[in-house]
């Protein structure tokens, strides 16, 4: 579906995607992981068309992102929101349908099932301005949603999103797959690629560091599950061969007061790749 080879962008001297190479298969929603600054949103300006690439190349469904019927076929949800503040969630959505051609009863319909879909029916005549992170985050999907694209590029969906309105676009997005989407979903929570993804790619300084489902990663970056022990009203990590010798002995010791596992995760695998260093 997106062929990206050896694709590089640079804004002025600062380079932002360093001969990046992704597939995305049909039908697959892939995660597109990285730390902050790390080319995400950049990728995705590139794969909707809206920036150039300085080389390499690149498809989408076979054609170059910036032929008029590839752009029919994919929407974006953008981290800067795509939606105006000074428009209802109703005008934003004829606003966006109308950009795509839509009119009379075949708009009217579609903006009635986008504002089901993120449940904002009730709220559609007050202006995006007055909504929440939540129901900005859900317009934004919405607007993207308007033609129907077979093809969607979500740039941190639930950025400033509280539990109920996550939980509700991941629902959507889960429905969108459903549907036989293809998505790219560009977040900062590893437990969110973990529950939604299919494969996730890890960049760094506009650079593919691994791509693959996540058990390929967590196997392949050899993390291993951890085991914590409290001794003494202390919390250490296990650091033995055989972890559970290892607690049998403390047990018989009198010494374990209590002891947890910690599953390997991509989280782990992400900061491993990635580093601990801060990134502002
Ligand atoms: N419009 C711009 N002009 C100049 N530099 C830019 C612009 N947009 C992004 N950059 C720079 O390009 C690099 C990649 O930025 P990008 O926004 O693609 O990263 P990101 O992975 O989406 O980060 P975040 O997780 O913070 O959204 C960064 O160094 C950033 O400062
Ligand atoms: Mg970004």
């Amino acid at each position: 579906m997106l062929n990206f080879k050896n694709i590089s962008f640079s804004y002025g001297s600062n380079l932002a995607v360093d001969q990046l190479s992704l597939q995305v298969n049909p039908g697959e929603i892939y995660g597109l992981l990285g730390p902050n600054g790390a080319g995400k949103s950049t990728a995705v300006m590139l794969a909707v068309g809206l920036l150039t690439p300085d080389k390499g190349s690149m498809e989408v469904n076979g054609q170059s992102p910036a032929e008029p019927e590839v752009r029919q076929q994919v929407g974006v949800a953008p981290q800067s929101l795509s939606t105006y503040e000074e428009l209802t969630a109703l005008g934003n959505l004829q606003f966006f349908g109308k950009m795509y051609g839509l009119f009379g009863s075949e708009l009217s319909e579609r903006v009635e099932w986008a504002l089901e879909f993120v449940s904002l029916s009730d709220r559609c005549k007050d202006i995006a301005g007055s909504y929440s992170g939540g129901m900005k985050r859900r317009l934004n999907l919405a607007a993207a949603l308007m033609h129907d694209p077979d093809f969607l590029l979500l740039d941190e969906p639930t950025a400033g999103v509280g539990p109920q309105s996550r939980n509700s676009l991941f629902e959507n997005i889960e429905e969108l797959k459903r549907q036989g989407k293809t998505i790219i979903y560009t977040t900062h929570y590893m437990e969110e690629a973990e529950r939604l993804c299919d494969r996730v790619g890890i960049i760094d300084k506009g650079k593919l560091l691994a791509q693959g489902t996540i058990q390929e990663l967590v196997k392949e970056y050899g993390v291993k599950d951890r085991v914590f022990a409290t001794i003494g009203g202390a919390e250490q990590e296990l650091t033995g061969k055989n972890h559970i010798d290892e607690l049998s002995q403390l047990q018989s010791n009198g010494q374990l007061e209590h002891f947890r596992t910690e599953r390997a995760n991509l989280e782990q695998v992400f900061l491993n790749l990635t580093g601990r260093k801060l990134r502002d």
